[in-house]
């Protein structure tokens, strides 16, 4: 049986630069027609130079012409109107992660005060660029999701035109909050419908599946892969791959991320045929994308998968991929 992807897209997805960005690049534009790129280099992509060069740099890493990258500026309260308005045509959303809560994010907002953030949030709203939050407080790490959702809330009423994605969610509190607001949305990551932190903790600890969020409970794992596998409209694909080199991750002071390009669609896959839901995996993947964001244009690109095992290579370059040297069920075919 092979299964047919109609532009499948990657709504959260980490490039990084240089040698790692030509390492990792083709393996995401030759599974996915584009991907909304996380602005957290060193320093983040905060000017529209800035984004308009490191788009330049995505596009010559990408060795497949049909890939487009969706751009994103690191949120800052300072940003203007008539800044917002100049660079609008180059982005597709921005993203807002709170101070220090995750990779490169040191210069990220801090306190959530609704009055502090209005100017720029109106002014995103009045121009429809979605904002993209990364919804962790500095709390406890479990519980750190689950106290976040209440500032999404707050977000959600004092803006309600804008469009609010709440990435890589992990908890059912989160899933709760998305049909209680009508502007909240949520991407959701290959790695967080497959592990709970038991396979992070739970045995010798894993550090190519430490990531922030951390993965939670197994609750929170089906509350998850039920919005995924019925494709609630409200929910996206994003995989938060975010390469680390191995010498980063198997070290003591292990590097946040879990790297998936190059075999998100394929365990996608496996796993919404396992569960008889695979009518709905183009909706999870691209359709449901195109819906929430209404800004992207997408270029036609067909993704076809069969039944046939692939052994996950140990390494891509200095990377160390999840489920590296395992056999996965499903193949990308050409
Ligand atoms: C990401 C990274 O490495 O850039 N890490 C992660 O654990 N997910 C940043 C992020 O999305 O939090
Ligand atoms: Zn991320």
């Amino acid at each position: 049986m092979s299964i047919t992807l109609n532009s499948p897209l990657d709504m959260h997805l980490h490039l990084r630069d240089g040698d790692m960005l030509k390492t990792v690049a083709p393996l995401s534009s030759s599974s996915f027609a584009g991907a909304i790129i996380m602005p957290n280099l060193v320093p983040p992509v905060s000017t529209k130079e800035e984004l308009i060069a490191y788009k330049k740099r995505i596009e010559e890493a990408c060795d497949n012409s049909s890939f487009t990258p969706y751009m994103t500026l690191f949120f800052k309260p300072s940003y203007t109107k008539e800044f917002l308005e100049s660079v609008k045509d180059e982005l597709t959303a921005i993203k807002l992660y709170p101070a220090g809560i995750t990779t490169n994010s040191e210069g990220g907002v801090s306190g959530f005060d609704v009055e502090e953030l209005r100017p720029t949030l109106e002014a995103m709203s009045e121009l429809e660029i979605p904002l993209c939050i990364h919804g962790e407080t500095n709390g406890f790490v479990m519980d750190r999701e689950a106290e976040f959702v209440s500032i999404y809330e707050k977000l959600a009423s004092a803006f309600p035109n804008l469009t609010i994605i709440m990435e890589h969610i992990t908890t059912k509190a989160s899933v709760e909050a998305l049909d209680r607001f009508d502007n909240l949305y949520a991407t959701i990551t290959l790695h967080h419908l497959m592990i709970t932190l038991d396979d992070v903790a739970g045995g010798m600890l894993q550090p190519h599946l430490f990531c922030k969020p951390i993965a939670k409970r197994p609750e929170d794992r089906e509350a998850l892969r039920k919005v995924a596998l019925e494709a609630h409209p409200k929910v996206m694909f994003g995989s938060d791959s975010a390469p680390h080199p191995q010498h980063a991750k198997e070290s003591c002071g292990c590097a946040a991320g879990v790297f998936t390009a190059p075999i998100a669609l394929q365990v996608l896959t496996e796993l919404f045929v396992e569960h008889s839901t695979v009518k709905n995996l183009q909706a999870f993947v691209s359709d449901n994308a195109l819906k929430i964001y209404k800004n992207i244009e997408v270029p036609k690109k067909t993704i076809r998968l069969e039944k046939k095992t692939f052994v996950v290579p140990p390494k891509y370059g200095t990377v160390v991929p999840m489920y590296a040297s395992e056999t996965i069920a499903y193949s990308i075919v050409e």
